[in-house]
């Protein structure tokens, strides 16, 4: 396992003193102890302060501000500062700019601009990581590397189509292999030269924006290549550090279900990984905690570092609400109870001008300390000095797997039929809030990620099946498990052509079933399934699509309710080896997924011991010494009581708790506790 050197878990976040005269880094570092921030992330936008022009590189202010955390005795996370390219190198080379998605060559402006096949770019990019590592690695103070920023985007440019042709040369071999992946004797598209081949956009074989495409093949491998593009980038800048610095931590911060960029194929090159969590609203704590169990995955369940977050407010939506007191607090130790050995805010001090200067931060414009949100944050800072190292490295001990693929995401997002409206994220986050609100730990993992570890595998909305997964899946029911898959599954290999065999294709052995005809309706037609076991009945709303189930030795769990297809499966399941298949052709609306789950989970025994109360959100993480740390986190604006399942401390307390003992938790409050061995 490799992880930041800290003693205990950083707290702290970016922090921009070169966008302030001195004086003001006095008062900053006061209210820093004050907060008792002990770790500031440095230089994430510096390129043109490090070199101004062609031929200068000038550290004079990065040495100053580096010196200056050290000498107070901070924690460093130090950037490369390639997060945005300067003026001059953008009016130098031009071929630094992006192209977008509709063929226009940006100017310069912005930031994350700059294109990841320009050789410019990279051997500038790589330099400028080259001389920070050489200035600061004898630096003891810093604890890690942080390259770029959220990567992201994409670029159409010459460069870039030449870039991809390369790739898929590597990748294919010969154009006989190419044409037969992308099946292009569809619409007379055979290629007969690597010249002919163009990035897929608005000006090729995109109408309507990039999810519309003539050739899925074609789009998806432009995302897989545009992905490895920019992993490049972030290699180049990391080859580069490591000349100079060999042990530090290298990292980039990611942005959790990000669509553009397959993290699993940039996890392994990550020695740790961290994320920014800007949830879409202010109510969303089951979406992050299905964020933070992925970026946990990506690692093998390595923890990760929480590396931004707001402590009040964003400031890049169309309305940014504000978190509520106590929401900064529970947040964070959500983050902490997923798996996070550091939390870190965007930003320390709030910028005075530009696009983030309402955007919240510790210290605002006027820079108090007896603000709510300064409280908030000295009083979490407070807690993490008292908890010391009592979680740094400890592991989710899950017995639950939920498969995340991005190339099931971008294929089934890309594709024409059955339906637009069928959104993986919200699949995946349906069958992820169900084990979640059944009080489960889950590890969110790769489809390539190793099964035998866990009881029961979901796998929503698996539309891609590649390699050996329908084996490693069947091997989890052959020995007791269980196997849990939904509507459009295992429809398409690789290239995103169809099996030429009974939907759930290589699945469908395991799950006893096919499927000859599905339909697709709008968001307000419902079709009621009636879902059944034993005496316990239930009618549940499915909606969008309906796969028309036709048992192949499966039993039935649920059928449809409505329509000609009235009396057809819609749920079934599968005894499979030891264990089972579970297959769910609708889409049924939470309460029905939550049903489906929940029967699944009580078949191991999995639910936790607060699962049926609500909002009550329950994580376990066993620390290397072998120490249990269950998190309870009260996600309401009402205190809840429940009974302790275990002895322990209370880590922020001291308290001793003992089992069974009643324990209350005020609004959003949050309770560690280290139980008995
Ligand atoms: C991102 C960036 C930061 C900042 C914040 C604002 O996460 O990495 O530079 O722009 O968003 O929310
Ligand atoms: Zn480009």
């Amino acid at each position: 396992m490799s992880l930041p050197a800290t003693a205990k878990v950083p707290f702290g976040g970016d922090y921009n003193p070169e966008q302030w005269p001195e004086p003001v880094w006095d008062q900053d570092y006061q209210l820093f102890d004050l907060a008792r921030i002990d770790l500031v992330t440095l230089g994430v936008f510096d390129w043109a302060l490090t070199q101004p022009a062609p031929d200068v590189y000038d550290f004079t202010l990065l040495d100053r501000i580096v010196a200056r955390a050290t000498a107070e005795g901070r924690r460093i996370c130090l950037a490369t500062g390639t997060g945005a390219h300067p003026a001059w190198l953008a009016r130098a080379h031009p071929e630094v700019t992006r192209t977008d998605f509709e063929g226009r060559r940006h100017g310069f402006g912005q930031r994350h601009n700059s294109c990841p096949s320009s050789p410019v770019f990279r051997r500038l990019s790589a330099e400028l990581a080259r001389r920070v590592a050489r200035r600061y690695a004898a630096n003891p103070s810093i604890v890690a590397w942080h390259v770029g920023n959220e990567y992201g985007g994409a670029c159409y440019c010459p460069r870039c189509a030449a870039g991809f042709r390369d790739w898929l040369r590597r990748g294919y071999g010969t154009l006989e292999a190419l044409n037969a992946a992308w099946y292009t004797t569809f619409w007379s598209h055979t290629f007969t030269d690597w010249e002919e081949i163009e990035p897929p956009s608005a000006l090729t074989e995109h109408w309507r924006g990039p999810d519309h495409t003539a050739f899925p093949g074609i789009t998806l491998d432009y995302r897989r290549f545009m992905s490895d593009a920019m992993l490049a980038n972030y290699l180049d800048e990391k080859a580069a550090i490591r000349e100079a610095s060999p042990d530090v931590l290298v990292t980039t911060n990611f942005m959790g279900m990000y669509r553009p960029i397959d993290y699993h194929r940039w996890a392994p090159h990550l020695d740790f990984a961290s994320w920014d969590n800007y949830p879409p609203d202010d109510s969303s704590p089951s979406w992050m905690a299905l964020t933070h169990d992925l970026m946990r995955g990506l690692k093998d369940g390595q923890p990760f570092w929480l590396m931004e977050q707001t402590p009040s407010h964003t400031a890049c939506r169309d309305v940014n609400p504000l978190k509520r007191p106590g929401v900064l607090r529970l947040w964070s130790w959500q983050a902490v109870a997923h798996g996070a050995d550091a939390v870190l805010f965007f930003q320390l001090r709030a910028s005075r001008g530009a696009s983030e200067k309402y955007h919240g931060a510790v210290i605002g414009h006027s820079g108090r300390s007896d603000t709510r949100v300064f409280r908030e944050v000295a009083q979490l800072g407070a807690e993490f000095d008292r908890l010391g190292a009592a979680t740094l490295g400890a592991r989710t001990p899950a017995r639950v797997a939920l498969l995340f693929d991005w190339d099931s995401w971008w294929a089934l997002e890309i594709s024409d039929g059955p339906s637009r409206l069928v959104r993986y994220q919200q699949v995946v986050l349906a069958y992820h809030r169900a084990l979640w609100d059944a009080g489960v730990d889950i590890d969110v993992v790769a489809v390539t990620a190793d099964l035998s570890r866990y009881d029961v595998v979901v796998a929503p909305a698996l539309h891609m099946v590649k390699g050996d997964l329908p084996q490693r899946l069947a091997e989890v029911a052959e020995r007791g498990g269980s196997v849990l898959t939904t509507f459009l599954s295992g429809r398409v290999d690789e290239n995103d052509n169809a099996f030429l065999m009974d939907v759930p294709g290589p699945l469908g052995r395991l799950m006893g079933v096919r499927v000859d005809e599905w339909d697709a309706r709008g968001p307000g037609f419902v079709n009621p399934v009636l879902l059944r076991a034993g005496a316990d009945r239930v009618e549940v709303a499915a909606r969008l699509l309906f796969e028309l189930v036709i048992p192949e030795g499966a039993e039935v769990v649920g059928t449809y309710q409505d329509d000609f297809y009235a009396g057809t499966p819609a749920v079934t399941r599968n005894a499979f080896g030891a264990g089972d298949g579970w297959y769910v052709g609708a889409g049924l609306d939470q309460e029905g997924v939550s049903w489906v789950v929940r029967r699944v989970l009580d078949r191991h025994g999995l639910a936790g011991p607060y699962a049926d109360v609500p909002d009550l959100e329950a994580a376990v993480r066993v620390t290397p010494g072998g120490a249990r740390l269950r998190f309870l986190l009260n996600h309401r604006a009402e205190p809840v009581e429940v009974a302790a399942c275990d002895g322990g401390v209370d880590l922020l307390s001291g308290d001793r708790i003992e089992r069974g003992q009643a324990v209350r938790l005020g609004p959003r409050e949050v309770l560690v506790v280290r139980e008995d061995a």
